[in-house]
């Protein structure tokens, strides 16, 4: 859902009964609303929300088996660009459970409020996948490489504080006050001047920006091409499945 709030541009996962799981189309919209929010001088902010269900399970895994993304232009490929390209300010709310691209595009938001029981979880490995949304490199950079090694190489949930003491989020708050908190940062950000408020956000990504844009292209390639991995296509057989995924024949 993407809705305007004055100067704030809110989108909204809306996609309860499959944890806001992202389809191909809705990381089209999503695309889409970061480019055109870029576009519109009126917006001054974007504030990316969940719902009841939480922040998002992140890829829909069975749309990744039925619709597998094809080509630097597919629907995630062209999100993940605009989002870690996005020059409005981002606040993200986070209200409940925020996995794999639930969690990295966290690291492109300059405000992340999250609730105390908020769980996060970057489980690329566990499905036979790696990295992706530039997290490889900030991830590292934020959190320091030990604990970017744990929360990536492990692929284990972990907590509000711990994703906090990671440098991924802002704040940790009662849940019932996440939405609240946010809204009223964006609100905040969008009474600044906006040319300064863009001029800081470009000069303090702008020795980041190059190799964050060939991280996210040098990161998508590799997914793309794991995502036909055996190892991929057992992972994702297990979780529609509901059983554990076997590895030990797929390398
Ligand atoms: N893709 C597709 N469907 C998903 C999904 C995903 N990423 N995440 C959740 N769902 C679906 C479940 O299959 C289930 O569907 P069903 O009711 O038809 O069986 C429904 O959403 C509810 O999920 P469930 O696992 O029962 O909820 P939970 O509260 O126990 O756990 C999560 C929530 C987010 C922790 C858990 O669903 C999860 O780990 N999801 C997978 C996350 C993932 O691996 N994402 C990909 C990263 S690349």
């Amino acid at each position: 859902l993407v809705a305007r709030d004055g100067p704030i541009l809110r989108v909204r996962f809306n996609r309860p009964d499959k944890k806001n799981a992202l389809t191909a189309d809705m990381y089209a919209a999503l695309a889409d609303a970061l480019t055109a929010a870029d576009e519109d001088a009126s917006v001054r902010a974007v504030l990316i929300e969940g719902n009841e269900a939480g922040f998002t399970a992140g890829n829909d895994l069975a749309d990744f088996l039925s619709n597998p993304p094809s080509g630097m232009d597919a629907p995630v490929i062209r999100f993940l660009k605009a989002v870690s390209r996005a020059q409005k300010p981002l606040v993200a709310a986070v209200t409940g459970p925020a996995v794999g691209v639930g969690t990295t595009m966290l690291l492109h938001c300059e405000f992340v409020y999250a609730a105390d029981t908020a769980k996060f979880a970057l489980p690329f490995v566990n499905l036979g996948l790696c990295p992706e949304a530039g997290s490889s490199y900030l991830l590292p950079m934020v959190a320091g490489y030990r604990r970017a090694a744990e929360l990536l190489m492990l692929g284990e949930p972990f907590d509000a504080p711990t994703a906090q003491a990671c440098g991924i989020v802002t704040r940790v708050l009662p849940a019932a006050e996440v939405l609240e908190a946010a809204l009223a940062t964006a609100r905040k950000i969008a009474e600044r001047p906006a040319m300064s408020v863009h001029m800081t956000k470009m000069l303090m990504k702008r020795q980041l920006q190059s190799t964050i844009d060939s991280v996210v292209s040098e990161e998508a390639g590799h997914f793309l091409a794991l995502m036909h991995s055996p190892a991929a296509k057992e992972a994702f057989a297990a979780f529609l499945e509901k059983r554990k995924p076997d590895f030990s024949k797929v390398g």
